[in-house]
């Protein structure tokens, strides 16, 4: 059986005092929520207030992207995943679409940071995920396949054993435009038929699969009841503790 991971997405919001005052109110909310794993991943700054804040509960920190090596070296503005996990975290997203966007990541770079990750001793959490007009033009499974081939099937199966991936239609992030869970299911079929061809039938019931894009208490649930789907990568409803407790406790 696969449990269910809900990971929250904080992207560029919240402080190191922001951060704890969330924390006191969330852990009271999840410490009873044996059913699932539970994450949530602040800014690079707020890593540290959110990992003395989770101290000792069934909260794991992580970051939101890292380098793509982990030796030191004059790289300005990058952190590790070495450094990562020195600091505390457990997890960290790599290739969220944003970062695709805006920042330069390929799937060249998906798959080194994921391997450095590994390597680190942290769990990434890998993201795949069409635009608009890639679904719109019928092709949302080449791209899924693209991202998978470039940023996944590199990895040895032992690497590949560690990974979560998260499917985020772009089209459904930040948008209130969640997928149905009919369509988020046809495309976690897809990235899990991905994982059989190239890894075999374990490997594919093994891996979890979250689904990311407008994720919010009410719709929660429907996406759940779905047997591909093992989790949400939350970002809007993960800044209130009162609504990602209620993605939690799905
Ligand atoms: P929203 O939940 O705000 O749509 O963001 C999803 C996301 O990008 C999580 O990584």
């Amino acid at each position: 059986m696969r449990k269910p991971l809900l990971a929250g997405n904080w992207k560029m919001y919240k402080t190191p005092a922001d951060t704890k005052a969330f924390f006191e109110k969330f852990i009271p909310l999840v410490a009873a929520s044996a059913h699932a794993e539970v994450a949530i991943c602040p800014p690079f700054v707020a890593i540290a207030a959110a990992v003395d804040a989770a101290a000792g509960s069934n909260v794991g920190v992580g970051g939101q992207d890292c380098y793509w090596t982990n030796k030191e070296g004059a790289f300005t503005g990058e952190v590790s995943p070495a450094m990562l996990k020195a600091a505390g975290c457990e997890w960290v997203i790599i290739g969220h679409s944003e970062r695709r966007q805006f920042f330069g990541e390929t799937d060249e770079s998906v798959c080194k940071k994921t391997v450095a990750a590994i390597e680190a001793g942290l769990r990434p959490i890998v993201c795949v995920g069409e635009l608009l007009e890639e679904r719109e033009s019928g092709r949302t499974n080449d791209v899924l396949k693209t991202q998978f081939d470039g940023g996944m099937a590199p990895l040895t199966a032992e690497q590949f054993a560690q990974i979560v991936i998260a499917y985020e239609p772009v089209w459904a992030i930040g948008t209130g435009k969640v997928a149905t869970p009919e369509i988020a299911e046809d495309a976690h079929k897809v990235i899990r038929s991905l994982v059989e061809a190239k890894s075999g039938k374990t490997a594919a019931d093994a891996v979890r699969i979250l689904y990311g894009g407008s994720v919010k208490p009410d719709n929660v649930k429907g996406l759940m009841a779905q047997p591909d789907i093992d989790g949400a990568l939350v970002g809007g409803a993960s800044l209130k503790a009162e609504d990602f407790a209620g993605v939690v406790n799905f």
